[in-house]
C-alpha cells in the first residue's frame, strides 16, 4: 500500500437471537444453533502502513477504558486476524515484501467480553482490512469468502459469521454459517444493557460442560423454527411477536448465571421496568430488549439511564452498565473503503 493511503472498516456487534447447544464435539467446542443478526452498533478500524518492521495497535474510544480487558495487544484479536491474513496469503505464494506491516487505530465502541462478539468482527475486519490495504481481493490468490471465513474460524468462532455480511444460522463450533433473509420492514431497534463486568466465553462454556443447562430442548426447538421462517421470507413486525420466545431461546443463560449469579435478578428488574421480554445475547451480560424501531429503544434507553441515576435499578457489576440503542441491520454496512490520510 501506498504511505498514505488509510483502509477503513466498520466492525458491527452481533446478537444472538437464538443460541441452542447442541452438543460437544471431539476438539472440546460446543456445537451450537444460534440465528445471528449484525447490529449497527459496531467499531471502527483504520489501517495506515506501519512505520516499523511489526503490525502495531492503538485503542481509542468510549471501549477502549476497558482496554486491560483486551489483552495485551500481542494477544488481541486485530493483530491475530492480520497475522492470519499474511500466513493464508504467504501459503499461496505471495512474498513478504507484498504484505508489509500495518498499523491499526481501533476505535473500541463495543463493550468487550460482553456476549456481542466485538473481537471476533474486529478480527473480521482486520483480515478484510488487511487484504485491502495489501492490493488483495478476497477472489485473488484463489481465496473466496469460504477460505476465508476458513481463515477467521482459526481466530475465533464468531469470525466467520461476520464473512456473511448479514443475518445469518450459524452451526459447528460458528464455521457453518447459512445466510438467511433479513425480514422485510423497518429495521428493529434494540435496547442493549451490558452490566460493566467482563464474562469470559471459556468461563460460561465451562459451566455448561459442568452442568448448568437448561433441561428442555426448546432453544433448539425456537432456533430451528425461526431459522426456517427467515429463510422463507419473514416481516418485522412478525419477528417482534416473537419476542418473548426468543429472549427465552439461550441454552447458555443458566451458565452465565453460575458464573454471574446477580444477573438473574437484574434482567428481571429490566424486565419489569420497560415491561417487555430480555433475552441475553450469546454467553452475556449484555441483555437485549426488541422494539418495533430505534426512536422506541432510544426511549426505553432513556428510562433504563434514568432508573440506574436513581438508584431504582441496580446492576453488577464495578460500575454502572453501558446502556445504548442501536438497530439490527437488514443490509450490510458499506465500509468507507478508503479516505485521505489524516
Ligand atoms: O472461539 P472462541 O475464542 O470464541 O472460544 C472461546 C472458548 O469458548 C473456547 O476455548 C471454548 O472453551 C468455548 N467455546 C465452546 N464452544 C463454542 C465456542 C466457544 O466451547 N462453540
Amino acid at each position: 500500500m501506498n504511505a498514505g493511503r488509510v483502509v477503513v472498516r466498520v466492525a458491527p456487534a452481533k446478537l444472538n437471537l437464538t443460541l441452542a447447544v447442541v452438543g460437544r464435539r471431539p476438539d472440546g467446542f460446543h456445537a451450537l444453533h444460534s440465528v445471528m443478526v449484525p447490529l449497527a452498533l459496531g467499531d471502527r478500524l483504520a489501517f495506515t502502513r506501519a512505520h516499523g518492521p511489526a503490525d502495531a495497535l492503538h485503542v481509542t474510544g468510549p471501549g477502549g477504558g476497558a482496554a486491560s480487558a483486551l489483552g495485551p495487544p500481542e494477544a488481541n484479536l486485530v493483530l491475530r486476524g492480520i497475522a492470519a491474513a499474511r500466513a493464508a496469503l504467504g501459503a499461496r505464494g505471495v512474498s513478504p515484501e507484498r504484505l508489509p506491516a500495518l498499523a491499526v487505530r481501533l476505535e473500541k465502541v463495543i463493550p468487550v467480553a460482553a456476549g456481542l462478539a466485538g473481537g471476533s468482527s474486529d478480527a473480521a475486519a482486520a483480515i478484510d482490512g488487511a487484504f485491502d490495504a495489501w492490493g488483495f481481493k478476497l477472489a485473488d490468490e484463489g481465496l473466496d469468502a469460504a477460505s476465508v471465513a476458513v481463515v477467521g474460524a482459526a481466530v475465533g468462532s464468531d469470525v466467520p459469521f461476520f464473512f456473511a455480511g448479514g443475518w445469518a444460522l450459524v452451526e459447528g463450533r460458528g464455521e457453518r454459517v447459512t445466510p438467511l433473509r433479513a425480514p422485510i420492514g423497518e429495521p428493529l431497534g434494540v435496547l442493549l444493557v451490558t452490566p460493566a463486568l467482563a464474562v469470559p466465553t471459556p468461563d460460561v462454556f465451562a459451566a455448561y460442560a459442568a452442568g448448568a443447562r437448561p433441561m428442555t430442548g426448546a432453544a433448539l426447538a425456537t432456533s430451528g423454527h425461526l431459522a426456517g421462517e427467515c429463510a422463507r421470507g419473514l416481516t418485522a413486525g412478525r419477528l417482534l411477536e416473537r419476542a418473548g420466545l426468543l429472549a427465552v431461546a439461550n441454552d447458555l443463560v443458566p451458565a452465565t448465571a453460575a458464573v454471574v449469579p446477580d444477573l438473574v435478578a437484574f434482567r428481571r428488574a429490566v424486565s419489569r421496568l420497560v415491561g417487555r421480554s430480555v433475552g441475553q445475547s450469546g454467553s452475556g451480560p449484555t441483555l437485549w430488549v426488541l422494539y418495533p424501531s430505534f426512536d422506541a429503544a432510544e426511549e426505553a434507553a432513556g428510562r433504563v439511564r434514568a432508573a440506574v441515576h436513581d438508584g431504582s435499578l441496580t446492576a453488577p457489576g464495578d460500575g454502572p452498565p453501558t446502556i445504548c440503542a442501536t438497530t439490527i441491520l437488514t443490509a450490510p454496512l458499506s465500509s468507507p473503503a478508503q479516505e485521505p490520510a489524516e
